[in-house]
């Protein structure tokens, strides 16, 4: 049995269909997931989101341990934790960064990115789309298939 595909989310992605609709789009993240899930039906996925620094942490250090790869869309942790980019630096799995939007082309503190320079890759600007194709690299990376 292959190793699963963790996809964990950080703050205030559990509003994501009503929260700023012009730059997040309308998808909940439960129609995120269950795509993900019609995407990949023979592959373990491990979807969560929680709105907390700490346990972002506690279940990327969890992904280290059992997960074939990561990916990841910390929202605004990514401009802010210290602690999240060095739970990242210890990891020996691939880490996939997942933004809806293009933070680099928004407000001058969404430029600032601790998960970047510690991600394998980094998918940004293409809304829900950049998930499916974070995980069809996900597939690739873990010879769990992908196109
Ligand atoms: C986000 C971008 C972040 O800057 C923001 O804080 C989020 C969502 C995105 O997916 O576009 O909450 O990560």
């Amino acid at each position: 049995m292959s190793k699963p595909v963790y996809v964990l989310g950080g703050p205030n992605l559990n509003l994501l269909g009503t929260r700023e609709p012009e730059i997040y789009g309308r998808d909940t993240l439960e129609d995120i997931h269950a795509r993900l899930r019609a995407q990949a039906p023979k592959t373990a996925l491990v979807l969560r989101q929680t709105n907390s620094e700490g346990e972002l942490v506690t279940w990327v250090q969890e992904a280290g341990r059992e997960a074939a790869v990561l990916i990841l869309n910390a929202a605004a942790y990514t401009h802010t934790s210290i602690a999240l980019h060095d739970a990242l630096k210890s990891l020996k799995i691939p880490v996939i960064e997942v933004h809806l939007s293009n933070p680099a082309a928004r407000e001058a503190f969404r430029h600032v990115n601790y998960v970047a320079p510690v991600a394998t890759a980094t998918i940004a600007g293409l809304g829900a789309y950049g998930y499916e194709l974070a995980l069809n690299a996900a597939m690739r990376l873990s010879g769990q298939g992908g196109s």
